[in-house]
């Protein structure tokens, strides 16, 4: 989705913005342009397409030199990405020039008065009346047409505002789309995006919704939506720059899938204290509101949804709490039964998705209490949420995540098994032996990593099955679902999940010789029903991919070919399961020549419904 940066300063700011928006491009976008003030005049350039047509455009950014200027990549809602549609949006004096991460809701109505004032539209974007808002309320004072402007507008936005007029001072404005921004020494920058500031500075502010700030290169002044000016604290952002780059990987999805042992140990570890799961500071607070739960609501979108369901099965096993499982899209428009007494667990690796924010929202307003698991500090479902558990899996740059949906899987152990202690239904030997379980599950990932060196052949073997399928029972079709999504998404191929019993109920209609069938069978207790339904696709000419446990020689009496889980228990099984079935998605890609890391279509950060 759309990215913005911002910079005041000492330095020429097109190179770094340039740089700023290549740190954006995994976000996903369509189009890329920058503005800078110089002498009182601002000059843009844009471009569609990838940033390296903006950095030819614009000579690596010397077209454009001065010290203050706005970026914006931009992933078209309104209007086709042309050159004209991209931002930034300049008024037609030529005083204000604005980049925009958002949706205006109101614009059509916006952009009607406008017109019936006078001002001109070049583009057909919702963004374009906001420049004309603040041409039509500046009277030489930007804070006042700020406030104006942002006054009259219905939706969701950041903003980062240029005036010809003011030379060294920039303006962002927040409102429930995520905004940063990077205090440094003797300049001062603001982002969408932590990735694209901290090169610069580790040194941060996180707006609150309604906010705007003044930038110049010595000070940053925040205003509420009113104007009285508020305090806010620098936060020092953990994330380092080695982490936002590819580190000698082709790609980052593979840095990514690497990573995950590393990850899993960062999300784990602080958390278990002498042999007891502890939820980092709000342990006692949670505690006293979870005594109240009678259900549990987990709501995401996507693989965050596909963890959810992993929980269910962990949850409901454990806990003996009812579960449901919602794709937070369809959550609030099938009036949900969410009390006082629900907790309502919300996923989401990036914390900015429109659709897990509706649904949060949704479940606040019938009374829940809201537990999020969050890879982004700061970002928006952590502020909305009464509790956040975060994922220490730093940033994911890939489009297809891994080492977030697994440490999302790994918070969801730990919730599950604290919660199942709370209730009492644990003895203390199943406690230590789930809690060492745990802890093993880094050493068993890269175990996962290590047992299967095959899967770049197996990848170059089954790369032509244009569809396939993926069957498991329980724990199994859960990561069967997130295998799946990882395939196509990576690699367009038509790729679908079943849970392997319901298969003969209509979709074995499809299986013909030489489909694809993965297989997965690592649940010792499901293995026999399993194989059964891998006998029924053998039957009718399948070609079968099983993903088993280590030293199961029994799987080869079907299967054509295995991968291996390394033994763990069953509860914990996914994590280590879904590794080798990351690594296949990704090297059927490779083999296919597939834009890995931003596939066609696809978005970082969902941020619109
Ligand atoms: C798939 C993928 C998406 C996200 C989904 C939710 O690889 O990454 O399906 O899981 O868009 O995103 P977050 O977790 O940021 O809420």
């Amino acid at each position: 989705m759309c990215g913005i940066v911002g910079y005041t300063g000492g330095q020429e700011a097109s190179p770094l913005l340039l740089d700023g928006l290549k740190k954006l491009e995994y976000r996903g976008y369509d189009s890329a342009g920058i503005a800078v003030q110089n002498d009182g005049v601002l000059r843009m350039i844009k471009a569609s397409g990838q940033i390296a047509n903006l950095v030819e455009k614009t000579d690596g950014g010397a077209a454009l030199p001065g010290f203050t200027g706005i970026g914006h990549t931009r992933w078209a809602t309104h209007g086709a990405p042309t050159d004209t549609n991209a931002h930034p949006h300049m008024s037609n004096d030529g005083k204000f020039a604005i980049v925009h991460n958002g949706i205006i809701e109101n614009y059509a109505a916006l952009r009607q008065e406008l017109t019936d004032r006078g001002f001109v539209f070049r583009s057909e974007t919702d963004t374009e009346v906001i420049v004309h808002l603040l041409d039509m309320y500046y009277r030489g004072d930007l804070k006042a047409a700020v406030m104006h402007t942002a006054a009259r507008l219905e939706g969701s936005y950041a903003l980062g505002v240029l005036c010809a007029d003011q030379p060294g001072k920039l303006c962002a404005i927040k409102m429930a789309s995520p905004l940063i921004l990077g205090v440094g020494v003797g300049e001062n920058f603001f982002a969408s995006d932590v990735t694209a500031l901290v090169s610069h500075t580790k040194n941060v502010i996180y707006l609150e919704d309604g906010e705007f700030a003044e930038l110049t290169p010595e000070n940053i002044t925040v205003y509420d939506c009113t104007g009285k000016p508020v305090s806010h604290s620098v936060s020092r952002v953990v994330w380092d720059v080695e982490a936002a780059e590819k580190g000698g990987y082709d790609h980052f999805m593979l840095k990514e899938i690497m990573e995950q042992p590393r990850a899993l140990k960062a999300t784990i570890e602080p958390r278990i204290r002498n042999g007891r799961i502890v939820l980092d500071d709000f342990d006692d607070a949670f505690r006293v509101c979870f005594a109240d739960v009678r259900r549990i609501v987990i709501t995401a979108c996507g693989s965050a949804y596909h963890a959810g369901m992993v929980g269910r099965y962990l949850i409901e096993s454990l806990c003996r709490v009812n579960v449901e499982v919602d794709v937070a899209s369809e959550l609030r428009y099938r009036d949900p039964i969410i009390d006082d007494q629900t907790l309502l667990i919300a996923v989401s690796q990036s914390g900015e998705t429109a659709d897990t924010i509706a649904a949060i929202k949704e479940g606040k307003n019938r009374g829940a209490k809201v537990l999020s698991i969050v890879n982004v500090v700061g970002s928006t479902i952590a502020k909305l949420s009464d509790y956040v558990i975060y994922t220490w899996a730093g940033p994911e740059i890939a489009v297809a995540t891994t080492k977030g949906y697994t440490t999302q899987l790994a918070v969801l152990d730990l919730l599950s098994v604290w919660m199942a202690r709370e209730r009492g239904l644990l003895t203390g030997e199943r406690y230590d032996e789930l809690v060492k379980g745990i802890l093993a599950l880094p050493e068993r990932t890269q175990r996962s990593i290590d047992l299967n060196p095959q899967t770049g052949y197996l990848a170059e073997r089954y790369r032509d099955n244009t569809s396939l399928f993926f069957i498991g029972r329980n724990m199994d079709y859960a990561v069967g679902l997130e295998a799946s999504l990882k395939l196509k998404e990576i690699s367009y191929l038509h790729s679908e999940a079943y849970a392997a019993g319901e298969l003969k109920h209509g979709t074995i209609a499809l299986i013909e010789p030489g489909r694809l069938v993965v297989a997965l069978a690592c649940l010792d207790s499901l293995f026999d029903k399993t194989m059964s339904n891998i006998k029924e696709v053998k039957a009718r000419g399948a070609k079968v991919m099983a993903v088993a446990r280590e030293g199961s020689r029994r799987i080869f009496t079907e299967a054509d070919d295995a991968l291996f889980v390394p033994a763990t228990d069953p509860l914990l099984t996914a994590i280590p399961e879904i590794v080798p079935l990351q690594l296949f998605a990704y090297y059927v890609a490779k083999a296919n020549g597939c834009e890995i890391d931003k596939p066609r279509n696809l978005a970082k950060s969902v941020t619109v419904e």
